[in-house]
Parts: structure tokens; sequence; C-alpha cells
């Protein structure tokens, strides 16, 4: 019997202490890197907790400066504003309202977070809508693509004035991109930055955030967000959004969909975010609260990964509290 030769190569070297361990790591998180989604429901007395996102609320306008204060105290790189109006109509008008809740609320949050973080805006109409579709329907109920181009050059200038930095597209219409950049354009929002949610897949790890807005959907999103199949067809959404201007392109959700965002980070010239979408939030707080995984490290590994994957920002619920363990140099 020959003896077992001894390795040549032994990578658990580097492995061997914590020092080491953090010195060769090879992704770090920092709560620059992180954007909180906030929801602000209009004429609520008091935050409501979201039953199905344990630890998340709809803010009031009260409640609502504190909130983002705290998020710039923590060090969180930004906010995703969306708003949750009382009333709905087919078009969506509260989107377009300068006194819609979510308008409203992007000056107060401007105020509030004095130029430390930065404030951004879902720029979508399911919220908005009573049908609870992204869009205006035709006469035969389908999503209208180019009428609902016009609600979003609308809502885009309502956004811009009252202060929001990037407005976030999120509802997958065909050239939203490029029509939104030149009605900014035109009325002197040049400076206002496009976050395209361009890899938006059709998912049921949007779940939770139907009760988070208090959107029912008639039918289903399949004609405008992307097959979950579908890997190239996620590059080309995002070099698509590219070509028509956008800032930052976007992968959606996160942890189901890591080679999508691999791809598009490997070949995007704009800065690449994910978003840790209210399901994945969702599945982790319920199997930590069965005793079933270690919440902290179950959240860090999971935003870790979507980093590792080649986002170079993440939106997610956890921003707050992560970042807080990042400062205290608990989540390598
Ligand atoms: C569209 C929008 C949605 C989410 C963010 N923006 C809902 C959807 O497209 O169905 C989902 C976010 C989440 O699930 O956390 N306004």
């Amino acid at each position: 019997m020959t003896p077992t030769p001894a390795p040549r190569i032994r990578p658990r070297r580097l492995r061997e202490t914590p020092a080491l361990r953090r010195l060769v790591s090879e992704t770090r998180l920092d709560p620059a890197d992180l954007v909180l989604p906030m929801f602000v429901r209009e004429g609520a007395s008091a935050p409501v907790p979201i039953g199905s996102m344990p630890g998340v609320v709809q803010h009031t306008l009260d409640s609502l400066p504190q909130a983002v204060a705290d998020a710039a105290a923590a060090g969180v790189g930004g906010v995703m504003l969306f708003g949750v109006p009382e009333v709905r109509d087919a078009r969506g008008s509260g989107a377009t309202d300068p006194n819609g809740i979510l308008n409203v609320a992007t000056r107060v949050a401007v105020e509030a977070s004095a130029g430390s973080l930065v404030v951004q805006t879902d720029l979508c109409l399911d919220e908005f809508t009573d049908h609870g579709h992204c869009g205006v329907l035709d006469a035969h109920g389908r999503v209208d693509n180019d009428a609902t181009l016009e609600r979003y050059t609308s809502m885009a200038l309502e956004q811009a004035r009252a202060g929001s930095q990037v407005l976030g597209l999120s509802g997958m219409m065909d050239g939203q991109v490029a029509a939104v950049r030149e009605a900014l354009d035109a009325s002197g929002h040049e400076h206002t930055a496009i976050l395209a949610y361009s890899a938006k897949y059709a998912s049921a790890f949007y779940g939770p955030f139907r009760e988070a807005v208090e959107s029912t959907l008639e039918g289903d999103r399949r004609t405008y967000q992307l097959d979950p199949g579908n890997r190239r067809e996620g590059l080309r959404e995002a070099m698509i959004d590219i070509d028509e201007g956008a800032d930052i392109v976007m992968v959606k959700p996160a942890g189901s969909y890591l080679d999508v965002l691999a791809d598009v980070a490997a070949a995007s010239e704009v800065p690449v975010w994910a978003y840790q979408v209210s399901g994945e939030y969702a599945m982790i707080e319920a199997a930590a609260a069965h005793g079933w995984i270690d919440r902290k490290r179950a959240v860090i590994e999971s935003v870790r990964g979507i980093r590792r994957a080649g986002a170079d920002a993440v939106l997610t619920y956890w921003a707050v509290e992560l970042a807080e363990w990042i400062r205290k140099g608990d989540a390598a």
C-alpha cells in the first residue's frame, strides 16, 4: 500500500483564521450600497404593519421623516418610495396628481434626508390603478403600451418636480426609458436620473408586495414582465434600456436571477443594481421565525450573494438593520 500523498495545493490555508478570511474576502458589504424600499400610505393615522413582511410597515407622512433620518444615520445609500393611495381608478390618476401620496411623500422625504441619502421613487401605475396593472388598458382589456407611456411621462415630471433624484421605471413597457428621458429633458429635468428595472421577471416573489401596497391584480403580468425561463432576454432588455438612456439598470427579483445579474454586470457600461424583493424577504423571515435558519446569517449571505453575482447596489427591506451589522463589523 502506497501512502496517500499529501496535497500540494491547500486552499484551506487561507481559511485558517477570521483575520485571514477577512483579508482575502472577495465581496464586502457597505451600507452605502444599500437602498431601502419604503411604503407610504395615504390617510393613515399611524404606521401599519405588513403581515407578510414582519418588521416592514406602511409609513404615514408623519412617521416617514424619522424613518428616512434613521436610514441616513445608518449610512444607507438611498431610499425607494412607493405610494399607497386611498383611491384608485382605471388611469391611476393619483400617480400624476402633485398632491398624490407618492409625490407628497417625496417632498417630505427629500426634506428629511437633507441630502444625506438619495431619494428615489417607483415609477409605475400598479399602485394607483383599480385593476392593478402597471399600465392603462385598451378596449379589449389589454395593457396598452403606448398609451401607458404617456401616463409614465406625466408621472415622471411630477416625481421630478417633487424632488426625486432617481426615477425607478418598473412598468416594463417598451420604450419607457426613451419616452421618460425625452420628457424630462424637454422640461428642464435633464439632471434627474433613470433607474430602469430592465430585467423584471413575472415572479411569484412579489406576493407580499401586493399586501404592502394593498393592490389586487386582475389577471397576471406575463404580457409585459419577462418569462422566468429567459436568460438571454434579460440581458437584451438591459441593453435596450442602456441604449435608450438608462443611467442605471436593474435585475429583479435578485436571488432566483443571479445568472441574469452576472450577465448584465459583465456587459453593462452603467451601474447594475438588483432588487431583493418582498417574497425573498418573507421567506427568510418566515423560516427564521420557525427557528429553521439563522436569520442574521441568512440575511447577510443572501445580500452578499447578490453583490458577488455583480450587483453594485442592492434594494433590500433589511437595508437599515444590515447597515448596522456592517458598521459593527458583524457582516463579513
Ligand atoms: C411595480 C413594482 C412591484 C415591485 C416593485 N415595483 C410590483 C410588481 O411589479 O408586481 C415589487 C417589489 C417587491 O415585491 O418587493 N410598482
